[in-house]
């Protein structure tokens, strides 16, 4: 799977809105990362596994990177000290430029008539989110819509609300792992399913994922992230489940897709 990259952070832009607190941190590649903090809370693990998940299901994400925060860093950050972040590894998103949330890229389309480049893989984020059980991808601005040559490149943002969210345990994933309701689709991704045709291509590809690829995305979680390791075989054995369960899952809630023709 995709490679691992490690990038040392420069400088803090300060904390971004939104209620994981995540930094802009401008980097020694010259590039600006969303940041998503280690620590009690997974939600860097959540970000990290979820993306290196969704890029194996070949759905559009920006480029991951782990971040280096150097101590010097957190002090010069009232926010970081005060939040006792650890100086170390982080989970980084590459910032996309020019871009704006689903919703506001619709509202401008519609004035300028411009087209998703990449429509067609819209479908597909349904399977991921289901497969993983991400709660807010219904928020307009867990999508992004980044301004390209002709169009609007669709981006999948955030997956920190995996997993039952950020404070999952052992016991939380393993009582979601049956789950078998939809969780919550933005209604204009709900609007591009038409069938069972629509889901093929992600599906596809995530069944044809083996339990060893998934095994070393959770294996190359940094360790002093401090996953244990009954919740990281809580981790693989959640994705494998479900894996198996989210074909059946999707087409038997195709009431929740106003489009779906057999
Ligand atoms: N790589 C990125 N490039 C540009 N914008 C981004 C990127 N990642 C996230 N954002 C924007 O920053 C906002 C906050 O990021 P994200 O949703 O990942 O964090 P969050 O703290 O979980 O927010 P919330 O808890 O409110 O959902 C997003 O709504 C998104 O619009
Ligand atoms: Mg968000």
């Amino acid at each position: 799977m995709g490679r691992l990259m490690i990038v040392r952070g420069v400088r803090d832009l300060g904390v971004n809105r939104g209620a994981t607190g995540s930094h802009a941190i401008l980097c020694d590649d010259g590039k600006t990362y969303v940041v998503k903090f280690a620590g009690q809370a997974k939600a860097a693990v959540n970000e990290f596994v979820g993306q290196a998940l969704a890029e194996a299901a070949g759905l559009p994400v920006p480029i991951a990177s782990l971040v280096e925060v150097s101590a010097d860093l957190v002090v010069g950050s009232s926010d970081m000290k005060y939040r006792g972040i650890a100086p170390g590894l982080h989970q980084g998103s590459e910032i996309v430029h020019d871009s704006f949330d689903l919703e506001v890229w619709r509202e401008r389309s519609c004035h300028g008539g411009t087209e998703l480049v990449n429509a067609g893989v819209l479908p597909g984020t349904i399977c991921h989110d289901n497969w993983i059980l991400t709660s807010d991808r219904d928020r307009a601005d867990n999508h992004l819509v980044q301004y390209v040559d002709g169009g609007g490149m669709y981006l999948m943002v955030d997956f920190t609300h995996g997993f039952t969210g950020p404070y999952w345990t052992a016991d939380s994933l393993e009582q979601a792992s049956y789950l078998r309701a939809l969780v919550p689709a933005h209604p204009l991704i709900a609007d591009a399913v038409t069938g069972p045709a629509s889901f093929q291509p992600t599906l596809e590809k995530i069944e044809a994922l083996t339990d060893s690829q998934i095994e070393a995305v959770v294996r190359a979680i940094p360790r002093s992230w401090g996953l244990t390791d009954e919740e990281g075989g809580c981790l693989v054995d959640f994705l494998e489940l479900r894996r198996g369960l989210l074909r059946s899952v999707l087409t038997e809630n195709k009431s929740s897709f106003p489009n779906w023709a057999d």
